[in-house]
């Protein structure tokens, strides 16, 4: 039996408006475009993928905390602008102890300077930046292949 991989995708502040926002930055797709194509890759990947999108912080660590209780095997998180300022993100991934990955659409190296700060990066189990949306997928596709393909070759 094929095992299942529960993902939480979580997009911070401002990325709903993903498609209209800063178009030479973030693109011309939608965040419904990124989800349902996420979805699509995920099935093939064998991982059940969840998501949630905030603006909110307080939503965005309760999400995290609530991952526990769900299962939840692995964290893919764009926390936008929260990245450079939020701790209590930080604690809340610390305080799950699920590993996640971090993605960023845009090279926030080569941005304003307050961008290049992250307070999430040293704990994370990987980080994404600068590849686009296509930076959503590499991250599934790492988790799969840390997961699911590792798994099959030791069995
Ligand atoms: C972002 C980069 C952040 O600096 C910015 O605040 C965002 C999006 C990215 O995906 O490139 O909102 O996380």
């Amino acid at each position: 039996m094929k095992k299942i991989i529960n993902v939480l995708l979580i997009n911070g502040p401002n990325l709903n408006l993903l498609g209209t926002r800063e178009i030479e930055i973030y693109g011309n797709l939608t965040l419904t475009d990124l989800i349902n194509d996420l979805h699509k890759k995920s099935k093939k990947l064998n991982i059940s993928l969840q998501d949630i999108q905030s603006n909110a912080e307080n939503i965005l660590i309760d999400a995290i905390h609530s991952s526990k209780n769900k299962n939840i095997h692995y964290i893919i998180i764009n926390p936008a602008a929260f990245t450079h300022t939020s701790i209590a993100i930080r604690d809340a991934l610390i305080g799950v102890e699920i590993p996640f990955i971090e993605v960023h659409i845009s090279n926030i190296y080569a941005r304003e300077h307050f961008r290049s700060h992250s307070w999430l990066s040293d704990i994370s189990s990987g980080v994404i930046c600068g590849l686009g949306l296509d930076g959503y997928y590499w991250a599934l596709k790492t988790i799969y292949n840390r997961l699911i393909k590792s798994n099959n070759k030791k069995t």
